[in-house]
């Protein structure tokens, strides 16, 4: 077990980090005291509404975005936690994974913020993020198998101690929300899907339509674009012309495809944990928000003896609370980045 490691003196600290690796503005302000991480302040700017209406991200509106809103938030954040500027002790940021103009624009203005003050910079990976997020209200990161599920990415990791960890799974095409949200769109649902999707299943049946379960039943990597194409070819049949789903056709077509998506998921999770040995399950990432996976998994777990960790809602969709907490524990680490150090769009995390 990683004890989160108290500095020299015991001394407070306290972290400012800004993730604009998509579509949200966000800055953070975590301290650290008394072996504790509390959140002071986790401000969130999302440009949901200026995208929707192109039905997913455009990379140039999401960073002349960024610019725009930067700034006011983080003093709106400096200004809720009541901490001055001169008393951050370091300043982390996302260096990727991520569209790199919207990259560059959070990473340039940590940087240039930590130089002016003259504090350390820490460059931050956003899947380690999501990563520990689910450990963010305790005081040890145990190892565990973690299920990463966000828009971008589906990743089975063995995380055996910080910076300890190995990739067993991922998917060969579609992420789990990507999946959510290009069946969203087919649909005719607002962006993103995933949540939308949620709402309608709750109203359908998960044996309306018998969608595939692609690589079930073959190791640890996932494939959802076969299932999205089945929902699509559903669609098809329902309305040969349109190849829209009539409405009362798509609380059935949510249900069923959600089901399909968890019960891949949570077979492979559980495969994971059976294979490394691990009896500490976390679940983390924007699709982790989703109740009927939340629920799924946490049926299994039980019934495998195993402990499950999930992210907090306000930390599974994109924060910077979890950008600052993966800087907090390099900082009590006496890990820094140099200025140097660029952003990577494809930055890996094993
Ligand atoms: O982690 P995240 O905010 O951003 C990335 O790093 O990608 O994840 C966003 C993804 C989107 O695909 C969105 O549709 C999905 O998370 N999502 C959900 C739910 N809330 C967000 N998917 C299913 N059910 C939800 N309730
Ligand atoms: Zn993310």
């Amino acid at each position: 077990m990683t004890k989160l490691q108290a500095k020299k003196s015991d001394m407070p600290t306290t972290i400012l980090a800004i993730e604009s690796s998509c579509d949200e503005t966000a800055v953070a302000i975590l301290r650290y005291d008394g072996g504790v991480a509390e959140i002071l302040s986790s401000e969130i700017s999302s440009q949901i509404d200026i995208h929707r209406e192109f039905g997913g991200v455009v990379p140039e509106l999401a960073s002349r975005n960024h610019s725009l809103h930067l700034r006011p938030l983080i003093e709106i954040a400096l200004k809720n936690s009541g901490v001055a500027i001169d008393n951050i002790d370091a300043i982390g940021a996302t260096a990727g994974p991520g569209l790199a103009s919207s990259l560059l624009v959070g990473n340039s203005t940590a940087k240039a913020m930590a130089m002016a003050i003259g504090k350390p910079f820490i460059s931050i990976n956003h899947m380690e993020g999501h990563l520990l997020s689910p450990f963010m209200n305790r005081m040890t990161l145990e190892p565990n198998l973690a299920l990463i599920v966000s828009g971008g990415h589906t990743m089975l990791i063995h995380m055996k101690a910080f910076g300890e960890y190995s990739l067993l799974g991922s998917t060969r095409d579609d992420a789990a929300g990507e999946a959510y949200d290009k069946v969203g769109k087919m649909l005719g649902l607002p962006y993103p899907g995933g949540p939308e999707i949620e709402k309608q299943a709750c109203e359908g049946s998960i044996q309306a339509f018998k969608f595939p379960r692609s690589m079930l039943n073959d190791g640890l990597d996932f494939s959802f674009s076969g299932l999205k194409t089945a929902v699509l070819y559903q669609l098809e049949k329902l309305d040969p012309k349109q190849g829209q789903a009539p409405t009362d056709a798509i609380p059935d077509l949510c249900a069923s495809f959600q089901q399909a998506v968890i019960e891949i998921l949570v077979t492979k999770t559980m495969r994971a944990a059976t294979q490394c040995g691990e009896k500490t399950i976390s679940l983390s990432g924007g699709v982790s928000c989703n109740r009927a996976l939340r629920n799924a998994m946490q049926k299994s777990c039980d019934e495998m003896g195993y402990e499950l960790l999930i992210s907090p809602p306000e930390v599974s969709t994109d924060n910077a609370a979890m950008i600052a907490f993966v800087a907090l524990q390099r900082h009590l680490r006496g890990m820094q980045s140099s200025f140097h150090e660029d952003i990577n769009p494809n930055l890996a995390l094993v």
